[in-house]
């Protein structure tokens, strides 16, 4: 019989920001692969409740903002499980307030970018520097969450994509330093995704648009980003490292307006 590659039992598995859409997603699924997960969050509560439906699971407190914060999450899941096999990096300074204030270089308020920078960038680097020891005595892995914004251009959101561009060049540097202990590092960089919170949040008009030039019959969901992060976490991905998986329906795969070319040659426009 072939072994599935894909199982995760004995492992043990970080995902920072466990307790959002994503997050939560990819924890659920790690966890129903064998996984052991450790959710951290600055939402603890939302960790808690998450944790206490999953076998094996605990909940951490996490703020990106604080080093010793960071240091700690590592630290604990070790003290808890006896190893690291898998960090997640996946949270991200988010939220409507955020996203609003994040907009073109002219305008941008330095504070907003530099704790951006502070949370995505700098609070990543650190918690892979915790967790690289770990990592290479179980020949562990990370996968970093980007974002389709940090590969193509946008009037929105400088500070944040280009904070996430940041990080696909040091899930580069992490793979090609530490490929040969036996540690890989990959991103995933979803597109528009239905999380509870863009659901809220978006501008139904904008989703529209999205909504458009994705080659699916829909915009992604959680559980899509979460297949893409636990396949490159698992052993089915142990030659791929350095990389970054696109997850956004096709968005970034074509000449932008196809929305139009398939009204013209369904005869909508003809
Ligand atoms: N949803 C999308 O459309 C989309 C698209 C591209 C990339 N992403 C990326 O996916 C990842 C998950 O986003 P999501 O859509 O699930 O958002 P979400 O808001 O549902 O989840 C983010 C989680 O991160 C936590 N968090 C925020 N700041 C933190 C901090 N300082 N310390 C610890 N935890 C903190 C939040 O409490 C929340 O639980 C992010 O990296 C985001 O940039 C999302």
């Amino acid at each position: 019989m072939v072994a599935d590659a894909t199982r995760m039992d004995g492992k043990v598995a970080v995902i920072t920001g466990g307790a959002g859409g994503i997050g939560g997603a990819t924890a659920r699924l790690l966890s129903a692969r064998g996984a052991k997960v450790v959710i951290a969050d600055i939402a603890l509560s939302a960790a808690e409740e998450l944790a206490a439906t999953l076998p094996d699971a605990i909940a951490v407190h996490l703020d990106l903002e604080q080093e010793t914060s960071i240091e700690a999450m590592i630290a604990r899941t070790v003290a808890q499980f006896g190893r690291l096999d898998v960090l997640h990096n996946n949270a991200a300074l988010l939220g409507p307030d955020i996203a609003r204030d994040d907009g073109d270089v002219e305008h941008m308020a330095t504070v907003l970018w530099d704790r951006t920078y502070a949370v995505n960038v700098r609070g990543t680097m650190i918690a892979c520097r915790a967790a690289l020891p770990h990592l290479r005595a179980s020949g562990g892995n990370i996968v970093n969450t980007v974002s389709n914004l940090a590969l193509q251009g946008h009037m929105i959101q400088a500070a944040y994509s280009s904070s996430k561009a940041a990080v696909i060049q040091m899930t580069r540097a992490i793979a090609a330093s530490h490929g040969i202990h036996g540690v890989r590092c990959n991103a995933v960089a979803p597109g528009m995704t239905m999380t509870p919170a863009l659901r809220e949040a978006f501008p139904p008009v904008l989703r529209q648009a999205v909504e458009e030039e994705t080659l699916r019959d829909r915009l992604g969901a959680p559980e899509d980003i979460a297949e893409a992060v636990a396949f490159l976490a698992s052993g089915a991905a142990r030659n791929i490292t350095g990389q970054v998986l696109v997850a956004d329906g096709g968005c970034a795969s074509h000449v932008p307006g196809i929305a139009r070319f398939r009204a013209f040659f369904s005869g909508e426009h003809a």
